[in-house]
């Protein structure tokens, strides 16, 4: 049976319940515990809960609650009740009850001008280990390793080890068993057959570095640490092991600050060729090479970036547009179609089928691919073509320009943090580094011209 995958729809999935964010003021002691039971009352979780001196009313306290739940014209009934200020509702920004601008919000979360919570530090991402929507030691009924219960015990050692897992910290190496090590080196063997053929040039490119210095054999599962080593040196990306599947928007966020949430665990032994959902054949073969690719890496952080703050039908296109790219998408070179998405890179039958005179090919354009309906389990009747690394990135930043945010978000390498561009200071400190810049490449030019 060929490999096919879940479409990363583990990594991506969407949620219907609406989530937002309020400001309360509680001035009363055993308020909070009122909130509470009202909210809980009316089936609305809540997901943050954090107090911060009033910005209102100096010397008192207000709440910042975060929740979700099906009933949104509900949940602003409860906050005016409350006296509250409702700020965000599935991710758009809105007036306050009051009539007032959204209130800040406090650190870490966001920035100055806005409520929207997000990481702003690489750090920040150590919140996320254990907000995932499903284990991945939880295994549906169908799946292949569901009954091996050595498997699921396996799964659940990589669980525990990411769910444990900080940033800075060396990912634990895992001695994989020799049924585990067959399995890889099938699907690296088959895949290595055609790669040649199948895959863009920058794949065939950092393939054999991969070999050469992180242990892509036949023979070997490459270590998680190695290969997030070996991308740091290249393109400043680095891995982190997921311990479940990320909702659309958290795994997005790591990739603005260039961190690849990837699975340690591999397929079921029973059959070599498929997989229900991302495992480390499909993070090492499939999407590592990309990452270590510096158009291809930008590409992916810029996707991330502009998924911080944005509204939930932002993320829901750029997580699509994604969906396109870095997991399925094609682009032509030297007259021909060449597969450079992980989806389809760590898969033997899609790589040939996505090549093939079946599918249709349509261009790359974001407003048209980020709305365009996806499938989970069988292979795509259409692909989008770049035509060319430079011109997809291009029109992502047009497409991008459109999402309403008053900020733009841009990574600082040397802190690892990320900074809002939202006020003319800020600017004006980006227009200085800037002009560093250009000074070096003036002075670069100058010299080779001399
Ligand atoms: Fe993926």
């Amino acid at each position: 049976m060929d490999i096919q995958t879940k479409k990363d729809s583990t990594h991506l999935e969407s949620d219907d319940d609406s989530t937002f964010d309020a400001v309360l003021p509680l001035k009363e002691s055993g308020a909070l515990v009122k909130v509470l039971q009202q909210f809980q009352r009316s089936g609305i979780g809540l997901t943050h809960i954090e107090s911060r001196p009033s910005r209102r009313v100096e010397g008192e306290y207000e709440f910042l609650i975060s929740g979700r739940g099906k009933d949104s014209k509900g949940t602003r009934e409860i906050i005016k009740n409350l006296g509250g200020d409702l700020v965000r509702v599935s991710g758009s920004r809105i007036e306050s009850n009051t009539g007032e601008a959204a209130a800040e919000s406090s650190e870490p979360f966001d920035g100055s001008v806005t409520a929207f919570r997000f990481p702003r530090t690489i750090q920040d991402l150590d919140q996320f280990a254990n907000r995932v929507l499903d284990y991945i030691s939880d295994l549906p009924p169908d799946h292949p390793g569901f009954s091996d219960a050595a498997y699921r015990a396996r799964r659940k050692e990589m669980t525990n080890i990411a769910t444990n897992y900080k940033h800075g910290q060396s990912i634990p190496r895992i001695e994989y068993t020799e049924k585990e090590v067959q399995t890889w080196g099938t699907v690296f063997r088959n895949l290595k057959k055609i790669f040649p053929t199948h895959a863009c040039e920058e794949y065939n490119r950092v393939f054999p570095l991969l070999e050469e210095q992180c242990g892509f054999r036949e023979d070997n599962i490459p270590q998680l640490e190695d290969v997030s080593q070996f991308l740091q040196k290249r393109t400043g990306w680095r891995l982190r092991p997921v311990a479940g599947f990320h909702a659309p928007r958290e795994f997005l966020a790591g990739l603005a600050f260039r961190v690849f949430h990837a699975t340690q665990f591999i397929r079921h032994w029973s059959k070599p060729l498929y997989t229900p959902e991302p495992d480390v054949c499909h993070e090492l073969i499939g999407h590592v090479p990309m990452l270590a690719d510096p158009k291809l890496a930008q590409f992916s952080q810029d996707i991330g970036l502009a998924s911080l703050g944005a509204p939930d039908d932002w993320v829901e296109k750029l997580t699509t547009c994604w969906f396109y790219t870095m997991e399925f998408g094609v682009c032509r070179q030297e007259g021909q179609v060449k597969a450079y998405g992980a989806g389809l890179l760590s898969s033997f039958g899609e790589l040939q089928y996505c090549l093939s005179d079946k599918p249709e090919m349509r261009e790359f354009e974001p407003e048209k691919t980020g709305v365009q309906p996806y499938r989970n389990t069988e292979y795509q009747p259409i692909y989008y073509v770049a035509e060319s690394f430079e011109d997809a990135k291009s029109k992502l930043q047009k497409f991008c320009d459109q999402i309403p945010r008053p900020f733009v978000a841009k990574y600082n390498p040397y802190t690892l943090e990320v900074e809002m561009l939202d006020n003319k200071d800020k600017i004006l400190n980006h227009a200085a580094k800037l002009k560093d810049d250009f000074e070096i490449l003036r002075e670069a030019v100058s010299r080779l011209c001399a």
